[in-house]
């Protein structure tokens, strides 16, 4: 969405009334925010290359230049002076201001405690005109079309307010900061910033004809934060309520352990706002745990009119119209770009690029790599049943309850299920994959010492946690469903035991189990007293039959006892399930047989957010051959 810059209406004051409705307050605090304010008209301005030069942090010198529109010298004067704007002019513009700026407050506040100069020439001028802000001259300038601010001696007449600034690398460190924040949403704009006569940072200008919006920032996100930034987040491009939000966001393993790499905007504005942080927040709450910090960019485009950025002085905070809408808009936006299993996402990543390398030459790989091109959006269901089919390709040498691996609901592993032949009936011979399968996790090779799985892929060794990965697709399978019974006011589908499981109950577990009977049959638990001592278990979740009956009950009645009022349960409601699937998922030390390690892969790459275990960790890990090589310091 392309910045409004033309056509500019001339300089004018403000209207009384008008002015009583702007948000009033102190705008410049230290040299950074003058450096905000001025790259913030030029942008208005519409430029493509801004240059700042600031000295001694930039508390001796600030200069901005830039290419913009200019300033006709005859308005000079008037852009000094307060509540002057060519931006708004009546209540209407106020309410829907696509502008950067609005107030006609910033120069003024600036040169009322600075030494400034204004030097611009508006396009089709032949001179460029020099303004003194604190003498009013005005005289002929050399300078090609744009402007340049230049604002010397910061605080210069209140010596008090000077002593609160910090050394000038700080102060440097925060201009640097407030240009960067322009730089990350503006890629089809040059910036570049000296200080003391060195340049310290410079971000090219995207070539816009070539590249969509897309690449252009994912290019100025690279420039900006480096190859790690984009090699360890995924895209969000997400629509909801007529609000857009794109971006990039760190995946779980990228978290840091402050929010220092958080930066939201709207409509191409740099905010910090509440609504949003925590709805980006929560769209980790899942995959995130304990105090790491996510890293994120996001870009929130909405009607100008539903969001006001009247309410603070620095425009730092905005407010919405209707919070809600937005942070589901951005609580979704970040959720369903996490939940995409990342093997899958990187597999495809990396098969368009090689099919563009490739050229279309070699026929069978480019078949293979298709399938992962089909879809180009990285979100869930870029793996469906039939990947998993297709891995079980010889069907005839399978017990037919293994069939199930191939659905995504079925229950993983299969031997647990009594009926199920032993691991000796699989085929576990390679022949099972076609040759022009491609999997994301790779075929597996091995089991080492009872907990991990050794898998081959087209990059090199993949390592995978068995209990931890197990867990989160019983977790999600859990989840999903519990939100179908919901949606049909029905329960978890429950499975009786034919014997009941009786135990010897605590006086806490007696009572937790008849409070919270109703919550436990939702559950598809079904527990009842036996004996004021004694509980049995009359039926368990299907999805964990196989499992220890009297184990998981007394789980489940431990976390129901933490949570009392059945609201707290419907919130805690993640939290249990997670106990449950713990105990679901495939223990330590139990042997698998290779088909059962592929179809556990296969399940991985099919299930949202199976790259973190339901406590935040990797279930996963690549090592690339070019690592395996520099262990081995081979090819040097
Ligand atoms: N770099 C520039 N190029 C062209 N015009 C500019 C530039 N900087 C300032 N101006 C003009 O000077 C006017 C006053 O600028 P100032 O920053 O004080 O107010 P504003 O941008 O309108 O509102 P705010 O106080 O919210 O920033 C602007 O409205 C604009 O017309
Ligand atoms: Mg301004």
């Amino acid at each position: 969405m392309p910045f409004e810059t033309a056509p500019r209406r001339p300089i004018r004051e403000l209207p009384d009334e008008l002015i009583s409705q702007i948000a009033a307050g102190e705008v410049v605090e230290r040299p950074a925010s003058v450096v905000r304010e001025l790259v913030d008209n030029t942008l208005d301005a519409g430029a493509t290359q801004i240059t700042v030069r600031l000295s001694a942090g930039g508390v001796r010198l600030i200069a901005v230049e830039d290419d913009g529109v200019g300033i006709a010298p005859d308005e000079l004067a008037i852009a000094l002076r307060r509540h002057a704007t060519s931006k708004i002019t009546n209540l209407t513009d106020l309410e829907s201001v696509g502008t950067m700026g609005f107030r006609g407050e910033a120069l003024a506040a600036i040169n009322s405690i600075a030494d400034c100069a204004l030097i611009s020439r508006p396009a089709g001028q032949a001179t460029a005109f020099s303004l003194n802000g604190l003498t009013g001259e005005l005289s002929p300038a050399a300078r090609a079309q744009g402007t340049t601010v230049e604002v010397k001696e910061l605080f210069f007449s209140t010596p008090a307010r000077r002593k609160f600034l910090k050394t000038d690398a700080t102060e440097l460190a925060h201009c640097i900061e407030a240009v960067r924040r322009h730089a990350l949403v503006r890629p089809e704009v040059g910036f570049a910033i000296w200080h003391d006569g060195k340049l310290v940072e410079q971000w090219r200008a995207s070539s816009s004809s070539t590249e969509n919006q897309e690449s252009q920032r994912n290019q100025r996100l690279k420039d900006v934060f480096g190859d790690d930034f984009i090699n360890q987040s995924v895209q969000v491009d997400h629509t909801q309520n007529g609000i857009r939000v794109t971006g990039r966001a760190g995946i779980p393993d990228h978290a840091r352990s402050r929010a220092d790499q958080q930066f939201a905007y709207v409509n191409q504005r740099f905010v910090r706002d509440k609504v949003i942080t925590h709805a980006a927040r929560s769209a980790y709450e899942d995959v995130l745990h304990g105090h790491r910090q996510p890293v994120y960019v996001l870009y929130v485009e909405i009607e100008p009119t539903r969001v006001d950025v009247n309410v603070h002085p620095t425009k730092i905070e905005v407010r919405f119209r209707d919070g809600r809408e937005v942070h589901q808009a951005v609580r979704h936006a970040v959720e369903n770009a996490l939940a995409a299993p990342r093997a899958a996402v990187m597999t495809q990543q990396s098969a368009q690029m090689a099919q563009m390398a490739q050229n279309t030459q070699n026929e069978p790989s480019n078949q293979s790599f298709s399938r992962f091109s089909a879809s180009n959006t990285p979100l869930a269901g870029i793996f469906t049943a039939s990947t998993a089919i297709n891995y079980v390709a010889n069907r005839e040498l399978l017990p037919s309850e293994t069939h199930q691996i191939s659905d995504v609901t079925a229950v993983w592993p299969p031997q647990n299920n009594p009926q199920t032949a032993t691991s000796n009936s699989f085929d576990s011979s390679p022949k099972n994959h076609s040759d022009d399968t491609i999997w994301p996790l790779g075929r597996a090779i091995a089991q080492l010492q009872g907990i991990y799985i050794l898998a081959e892929n087209a990059q090199g060794l993949v390592i995978v946690d068995m209990h931890a990965a197990h867990e989160r697709i019983v977790y999600e399978r859990l989840k999903s469903q519990i939100n179908v019974a919901e949606a049909a006011k029905s329960s978890l589908s429950s499975q009786p035991l034919l014997i009941p499981a009786t135990f010897a109950a605590t006086p806490l577990e007696v009572s937790t189990a008849q409070e919270c009977a109703e919550t436990l049959l939702q559950l598809g638990l079904d527990i009842t007293a036996f004996s004021p001592k004694t509980l049995a278990v009359r039926a368990v979740p299907t999805t964990l039959a196989k499992g220890d009956a009297v184990e998981l009950a007394r789980s489940v009645l431990a976390e129901l006892a933490l949570h009392d009022a059945s609201t707290v349960i419907q919130r805690a409601q993640n939290e249990i399930l997670s106990t449950m699937a713990c105990h679901g998922a495939v223990r330590a030390n139990r042997k698998l047989t290779l088909d059962e390690m592929n179809a556990l892969l296969r399940q991985m790459e099919e299930t949202e957010r199976s790259d973190q275990c339901n406590h935040g960790r990797s279930t996963w890990r690549q090592i690339s051959i070019k690592e395996l090589d520099a262990l081995f310091m081979r090819g040097r």
